[in-house]
């Protein structure tokens, strides 16, 4: 059979060593993330890499504010303490010296526009949106990153938690690139030992069908 072991090698990482990763590296990663497939070819992405620890350090304190701001807002106790218990994963991208944010633009699509000037009902026009072609434009490229970096050696946690805060963490980066909106982010280094393995998957049978 094919050597599939980068991809079955590949888990999330949320603790890593502070080895400093050289740029060329990131770069060959991002190379690999833009030869994602996306939709029309559109590449609707664009990477902002982060690689100073007070930054990095600085989101987080961001995100977490944000996420006690929504844990505030929770009816009972039990949200309240159910929201609050995964805090660290939204967070721990703070262990990584490389942070990837990974921003999107609206995929176009001609349909649409003939569709909506013919006055379809929302109905129909939202079939037509329903695939957030853009959001997986996003998530074949970010699969690129993560595999590439398994292959090179590097581990990597795919991130969406800490959007929540996004509008703060624009500011506190001071990027803005017109109609782009943060969709998730890559943290990148080298795993410390003994991360936790990568947790089993459902049965093929379970999530597989094949028609005769
Ligand atoms: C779209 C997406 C968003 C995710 N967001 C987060 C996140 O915010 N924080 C986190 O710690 N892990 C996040 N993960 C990682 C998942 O928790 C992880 O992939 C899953 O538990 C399976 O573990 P594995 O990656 O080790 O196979 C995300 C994964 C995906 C695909």
């Amino acid at each position: 059979m094919t050597n599939l072991d980068f991809i079955y090698n590949r888990k999330s990482v949320r603790q890593f060593k502070d080895t400093p990763i050289p740029r060329e590296h990131i770069i060959e990663l991002l190379k690999a993330a833009t030869h994602a497939p996306s939709p029309k070819h559109q590449q609707n992405w664009h990477f902002v890499v982060l690689e100073n620890k007070e930054i990095i350090n600085e989101m987080a304190e961001i995100v977490t504010k944000s996420h006690e701001n929504i844990g505030s807002l929770a009816k009972d106790e039990k949200d309240f303490k159910r929201h609050m218990s995964v805090i660290s994963y939204y967070t721990c991208f703070k262990e990584a010296p490389v942070v990837v944010l990974v921003y999107s633009c609206e995929y176009k699509m001609i349909e649409y526009k003939i569709l909506e000037q013919n006055n379809a009902p929302k109905e129909v026009l939202d079939v037509l949106v329903s695939p957030q072609s853009a959001a997986q434009g996003i998530g074949a490229a970010v699969e690129n990153f993560l595999l590439a970096a398994t292959k090179m050696g590097y581990g990597t946690c795919y991130m969406t938690g800490p959007t929540h805060a996004k509008s703060e963490i624009e500011k506190l980066i001071g990027f803005e690139k017109e109609g782009y909106e943060l969709m998730s982010m890559i943290s990148l280094g080298v795993a410390q030992e003994d991360t936790p393995a990568q947790p089993p998957r459902r049965p093929l049978e379970e999530v597989v069908t094949f028609i005769d």
